[in-house]
């Protein structure tokens, strides 16, 4: 069984809006593991960068604290403040620097080998670049416009946005842009793991989604399953 320090890393990577972060959380309190969503540190330090400048920001993420894959920093849950689409923007931005990447991935190291059992990552490189020995990886995707319509709808609950049909086109369009950039980009780009198990969720929910990759550990993983089984709940 090949494991990170004896621990059992599962990777989700994907593009904006395919659900990872919600998959890999539910999947993370499935199997008793820790979640991150890598997005959050790269989020993090481009909130950081437009108050302190890029090179303290990187110096900062040092000085987070992560509980339950929420970010704090100076003891305040920024987690709202770094989930909007401006700052997912900045991330992207800044995520095509080296000094940037070698530092979001430390941390997340780190955060594997401190976990308990383990750890359900989340981001774009998880499975070929930060964790290519993770035995589990999973790559999730769904079309551009479900992606535009999912996060319509989250805004609309959350009442940021009126709701209506430009709105949704210029979602449609900025995850089209960030798609584009985070696929291009020179240093780790968004790409599909050699060995990953590929789930489109265009027409599926969460639940279906969740059981499919319930389903691909237990069949395809079995010495994973059975040592993830020994204290699930
Ligand atoms: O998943 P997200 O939308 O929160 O991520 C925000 C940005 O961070 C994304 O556009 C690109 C960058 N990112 C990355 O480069 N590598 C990762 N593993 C995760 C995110």
């Amino acid at each position: 069984m090949v494991l990170t320090s004896h621990k059992i890393v599962i990777t989700i990577d994907g593009p904006a809006g395919s659900g990872k972060s919600t998959v890999g959380k539910i999947l993370a309190e499935k199997l008793n593991l820790e979640h991150l969503s890598s997005g959050k540190l790269y989020r993090t330090i481009a909130y950081l960068k437009e108050r302190f400048g890029l090179e303290e920001a990187i110096k900062l993420l040092d000085k987070i604290e992560i509980k339950n894959g929420e970010i704090f920093f100076e003891a305040e849950n920024i987690d709202d403040k770094i989930s909007s689409e401006e700052i997912g923007k900045i991330a992207s931005d800044i995520s095509k620097i080296r000094s940037v990447r070698d530092k979001v991935n430390e941390i997340q190291k780190k955060l594997a080998k401190e976990s308990k059992k383990g750890i359900v990552v989340d981001g774009r490189d998880e499975g070929t670049q930060v964790f290519p020995e993770a035995p589990v990886k999973i790559f999730l995707t769904a079309s551009p416009e479900e992606r535009a319509k999912r996060k319509f709808e989250d805004l609309k609950k959350k009442g940021k946005i009126k709701g209506t049909k430009l709105e949704l086109e210029n979602l449609i369009e900025e995850i089209r842009k960030r798609d584009e950039q985070d696929k291009t980009r020179e240093i780790s780009p968004l790409e599909v793991p050699d060995d990953a198990f590929y789930i489109d969720s265009t027409s599926k929910s969460i639940d279906e989604v969740i059981e499919l990759i319930m389903n691909f550990i237990k069949t395809q993983k079995p010495e994973i399953w059975h040592f993830l089984n020994e204290d699930l709940k």
